[in-house]
């Protein structure tokens, strides 16, 4: 197969794109960074883009020549986030957050859906969050733009059913990631069941195969997020607001 992650060259992406690889499948990933891109250049197999996603057009061009008319899956998990519940963003910060969430996301679906198409075959994912599952006063702006994210699927999904085109919502919780670390000062410690790149790889690479609309994982965290979900939205904000002063 085919397969083009859009934001692999580090974090759950290059996971995906490394388990694709060791399975015999063609990969390309892309991302900004000049030096996370010089890192991963000794798998000489993996094909490597060096773009924004928002660039629509740097993006498609990048695409159509790893899939010469052909691509099977297309992930889109470029994505930014910090932390934002605990400092308010900056108003150029939270505009690059939903340039690359929602417009570069946006981008992945369009330029895949082209070329599926014609093949009438295909497979398009994103990686949205569990952020993305509570709604309440004062959630951020990172909820909120992976709450599109998880509608742009499902709007997808309905449009692309008839054509061979599949779609798969991501719902991940906390995956251990060096982003996530970083912003964190590398400890991840207190994050509620926190899981692996490897293990989070393995469970969107078998929701994809097993066509699934919306995976959310781990359990642990499903579970909890649904109790949460049917609170009163003032109680849960309270809640969340007091989690992330720490108390
Ligand atoms: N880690 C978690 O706990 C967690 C939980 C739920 C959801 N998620 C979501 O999962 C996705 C991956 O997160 P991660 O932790 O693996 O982060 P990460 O290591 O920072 O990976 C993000 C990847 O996307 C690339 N990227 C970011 N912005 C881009 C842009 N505008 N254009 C092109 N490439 C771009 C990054 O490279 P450059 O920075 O060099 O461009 C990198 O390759 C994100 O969408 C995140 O919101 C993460």
């Amino acid at each position: 197969m085919k397969i083009f992650i859009a934001g692999g060259t580090s974090g759950i992406g290059l996971a995906i794109a490394e388990k694709y690889l060791k399975q015999g499948h063609e990969v390309a990933v892309c991302g900004r960074n000049k030096e996370k891109i010089d890192k991963i250049r000794k798998n000489d197999k993996l094909k490597i883009y060096r773009f924004d996603t928002y660039d629509k057009e740097v993006f498609e061009k990048a695409v159509k020549d790893f899939s010469n008319g052909e691509l099977d899956i297309m992930i889109a998990s470029a994505g930014n986030y910090s932390n934002s519940r605990t400092r308010r963003l900056t108003q150029e910060e939270a505009v690059n957050m939903l340039k690359v969430n929602i417009a570069g996301t946006i981008n992945a679906f369009e330029i895949a859906r082209e070329i599926m198409l014609k093949n009438k075959n295909g497979h398009i994912a994103a990686i949205s969050s569990v952020a993305a599952l509570l709604e309440y006063p004062g959630a951020s702006v990172y909820s909120k733009s992976k709450r599109v994210v998880i509608n742009l699927c499902e709007a997808y999904r309905e449009a692309l059913a008839d054509f061979g085109i599949r779609v798969t919502a991501v719902i991940p919780g906390y995956i251990d990631t060096l982003k996530l670390r970083e912003l964190n000062n590398n400890d991840v410690s207190k994050k509620p069941f926190i899981i692996s790149e490897e293990y989070a790889a393995d469970i969107i690479i078998k929701s994809i195969k097993e066509n699934k609309e919306k995976i959310i994982f781990p359990l642990k965290m499903k579970i909890i997020v649904s109790i949460l979900s049917i609170l009163p939205k003032k109680m849960l904000s309270k809640i969340l607001l007091r989690k992330s002063n720490g108390k």
